[in-house]
């Protein structure tokens, strides 16, 4: 296995955010190359717990002798981080100081032909984050009528020829199933006529492809609101985004969590229930420095937003 080329976004400002301190536990619910969690890990040594998740075992892989440390206890586990709850009790672990989730797909999965990611090299439509169970991409695109197929494009990634282009896979594939990256990519930029600007005209649908395969949107609402129940009070979770769509997943949920912390600062009535709330660690989310952009172009897009479960438990009395 081959080390990872993956750059950690925000790295310093995500342990910072966390306020990580020796002896506590955290949990990292996107692995990757475990270039926060070992950032994590320094900062929880000696005696601190880290809890590494990644849907992809090549992740696990790769980070394994990165991500370790003779006087904590790290635990990488293959999984979906919206199963975190499950994962860390089976560790006999109820409540963490820290999460981070750093969402969608490391350089390490794109640059990997044969993960079927990227629109620049050849290989098959897979574009499955965990290998194994879920429908890949190609599968998709042969099997959805127009409609869904339309559907998908526009939701997913925003693209303004979604109709032209599901009708035109639709036509298409009874000549034969769409199978590889490079040839869907140049096929894509061919229906949708020779506007070339900075991005590649397959960019959206790609989007579109990898985030239905993973049901990432699903993924990071219920990885989000899992994450705010397993923190201890007082605990973090910072999460990071790469696009607007799942950056207003985040947003909502949190902002949702905060205002039941802010009723209660203003007075406002307790309520039965378990939705914990949670504090905003500031309103606007951090983005990457001009050194860290000039060092790594993928940093462009990442904003973090961070919250603070409110101390006091999770169930209040009604
Ligand atoms: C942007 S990378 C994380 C990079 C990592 N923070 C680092 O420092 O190297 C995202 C990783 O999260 C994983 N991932 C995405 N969605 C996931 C999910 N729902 N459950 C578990 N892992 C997921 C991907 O497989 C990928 O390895």
């Amino acid at each position: 296995m081959t080390r990872s080329v993956h750059q950690a976004v925000l790295r310093r400002e995500t342990v910072d955010a966390l306020a990580v301190r020796p002896g506590g536990v955290y949990l990292d619910g996107t692995l990757g190359g475990g270039g926060h969690a070992a950032t994590i890990l320094d900062a929880a040594r000696p005696g601190g717990r880290l809890i590494g998740i990644d849907r992809d075992p090549d992740a696990l892989e790769r980070s394994r002798s990165r991500v370790s440390a003779p006087d904590a206890t790290v635990d990488l586990v293959q999984g979906n981080f919206r199963e975190m709850t499950e994962i860390a009790g089976r560790l006999g672990v109820t409540g963490v100081d820290g999460i981070v989730l750093d969402l969608g797909l490391s350089s390490d999965q794109l640059e990997d032909p044969e993960r079927g990611f990227s629109f620049m090299t050849d290989g098959p439509l897979d574009m499955r984050m965990g290998r194994g169970g879920d429908r890949t991409a190609a599968d998709l695109l042969n099997t959805l009528d127009e409609r869904e197929l339309a559907d998908l494009f526009w939701r997913y990634g925003e693209e303004p020829d979604s109709r032209r282009l599901a009708r035109a896979v639709v036509e298409d594939r009874r000549e034969g199933s769409f199978t590889r990256t490079l040839a869907f990519a140049e096929w894509v930029a061919r229906i949708k006529g020779g506007r070339r600007g900075r991005i590649h005209p397959a960019t959206q649908v790609f989007q579109a492809l990898r985030i239905a395969v993973n049901d990432e949107l699903g993924a990071a609402a219920d990885g989000v609101e899992a994450a705010i129940r397993l923190l201890k009070p007082g605990g973090r979770l910072a999460v990071i985004t790469f696009h607007s769509l799942e950056d207003r997943i985040v947003k909502q949920i949190f902002q949702r969590h905060a205002g039941r912390w802010e009723n209660l600062q203003a007075g406002g009535r307790q309520w039965k229930g378990d939705d914990p709330p949670v504090r905003w660690l500031g309103r606007k989310p951090v983005t990457a420095s001009d050194e860290e952009l000039a060092n790594n172009p993928r940093a462009r897009s990442a904003k973090l937003r961070t919250v603070e479960k409110a101390a006091g438990g999770s169930t209040w009395p009604g």
